[in-house]
């Protein structure tokens, strides 16, 4: 079994029918699904929350019956999930125990660009690295992951990624399931291909990088999930390095939809089908029946996420998946109700943009270049709004994360954003041809010497130089960006 992963509470399933509205996993069997444990913290005199990671070697148990080896934090692989409070400060200390270089990126989280955990803040191997900062933004589900120059797919690939919640008082009022491990659940789905012997196979990435064929949930193939409340809150997590998912359930019945990528949603919205590209996140909330099963399944992409029919297949966007199966309890603790509404969202004012800026996505380049460490492409002005249009001019898919900030989508070629892409964000599709404006404000953290990252989080795309740079600085003042060595090409 996983090392350092719990399996989840297992509540008997008496008289449920099993494989209803399912299809037999490849596997033989199917396995809890592995709950990544809450990071253990300790606050100090100071009031500091203190966590500790290790990204080492192990072997995890991903495939029943097989031994796999893998990367993780505190664990064989994945990581524990971290939570902290809006307004607390927090600390690491993370070991480097793998044989290279890594580094360890806050995706989603408003961090001084010092530690972010970018290519600029590698941690050699046996090297220590000590990130602290304040979170200062609403309760939401972020992720942790390396993001080492060049080479982030095969590390995230290898397993090394973990959820980061945060938490505030405002969504603690709403009475949502968030019970951890109870009525709440981190799910992160990635896929991965297996050699025979079960090893991870990290040949041969197309287009899109490395599409597997077999899916792992919170890191094994063939999950079931256990459940025992009438309402369960599921964090989605699309850990992949270049597959898109579909979500919904076999029998197409409702969810909701609560919280994008940076935190809720102004209201829940009825959903039979969720769709993610790679970093992005999407909270549900599903009701479930005493003593049935249901299966979550990841369905083909609507129209082929706007690629050309015949070459859908060969990006995955016709796959369709088994994720991970509901099972409930013959008896179900009662759950509230969700509330009509979640969150107020102060949203930029792109009227009162300073800078429209472009990025042209295109032959693993933006605006025509790759992504050099020692260039900054833009610096934008704390505390002002911009207006950014993002355009894919390949025929693939591509997406586009912007660290340090969540932003907003004025409209997707004009049209408003569909309620699912209507919240926070910091990662957004990006289907082929068209046109995505988003609106941004960069609040703090004049740091002129350390940039942050924009990037397509197709890790492939990424690795191959699909990144640029920026520097948040205070009116008037100065780049003064370090000089690296490029460690690629
Ligand atoms: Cu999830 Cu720049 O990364
Ligand atoms: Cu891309």
């Amino acid at each position: 079994f996983l090392r350092g992963l719990a399996a989840a509470p297992i509540v008997a399933a008496a008289g449920c029918a099993l494989g209803q509205g399912s299809s037999t996993p490849k596997e033989t069997g199917m396995r809890p699904l592995p709950l990544p444990p809450l990071a253990e913290s300790v606050v100090d005199a100071s009031g500091v929350r203190q966590f500790a990671l290790v990204a080492a070697p192990g072997n995890s148990s991903m495939l029943a019956g097989k031994t796999t080896a893998t990367w993780g934090y505190n664990g064989s692989q994945l990581g524990p999930t971290i939570r902290a409070r809006r307004g607390e400060q927090v600390a690491f200390t993370i070991q480097n125990a793998l044989p290279e270089p890594t580094s360890v990126h806050w995706h989603g989280m408003h961090v001084p660009a010092e530690f972010d955990g970018g290519p600029h803040q590698t941690i050699e191997a046996g090297a220590t690295w000590k990130p602290t900062w304040t979170v200062k933004q609403p309760a939401a589900t972020l992720w942790y992951h390396p993001h080492p120059h060049g080479s982030t797919e095969k590390h995230v690939y290898r397993g090394l990624a973990g959820m980061f919640i945060v938490d505030d008082d405002e969504s603690d009022a709403l009475g949502l399931p968030n019970s951890y491990g109870v009525d709440d659940f981190p799910v992160i789905v990635a896929d991965r291909r297996f050699t025979s012997d079960g090893e991870l196979d990290d040949t041969d990435p197309t287009d899109v990088g490395l599409l597997g064929d077999t899916i792992v949930t919170n890191g094994i193939a063939g999950a079931y999930l256990s459940v025992s409340t009438e309402l369960v809150r599921l964090r989605l997590l699309n850990g992949s390095s270049g597959r898109l998912y579909n979500f919904g359930f076999a029998d197409d019945r409702d969810f909701d939809v609560i919280a994008s990528d940076g935190g809720l949603l102004t209201e829940p919205f009825a959903a039979k089908r969720i769709q993610l590209s790679p970093g992005e996140r999407i909270e549900i909330v599903v009701a479930v029946q005493s003593g049935e099963t249901t299966m979550l399944r990841s369905y083909p992409i609507d129209r082929f996420g706007g690629v050309e029919q015949s070459d859908a297949a060969a990006y995955g966007l016709t796959d369709s998946f088994d994720i991970l199966e509901l099972r409930s309890a013959a008896r179900l603790v009662g759950s509230l109700p969700l509330p009509a509404t979640l969150a107020t969202i102060d949203a930029p004012n792109s009227a009162a943009a300073v800078v429209n800026r472009e990025f042209v996505l295109q032959w693993f380049m933006i605006n025509g270049v790759r992504m050099d460490m020692n260039r900054i492409d833009f610096t934008p002005t704390v505390d002002t709004t911009e207006v950014w249009t993002v355009h894919n001019k390949d025929n693939w898919p591509h997406n586009f994360h912007v660290h340090d900030t969540q932003f907003q989508i004025l409209d997707i070629d004009g049209s408003p954003p569909p309620p699912a892409l209507a919240g926070w964000k910091d990662t957004v599709y990006t289907p082929p041809g068209q046109r995505i404006r988003l609106a941004l404000r960069f609040s703090e953290y004049t740091d002129p010497t350390f940039p942050y990252m924009y990037h397509c989080h197709l890790l492939l795309h990424e690795d191959k130089g699909m990144m640029g740079q920026f520097l948040v600085l205070a009116p008037g003042q100065k780049a003064e960006p370090m000089t690296m060595d490029m460690p690629m090409d």
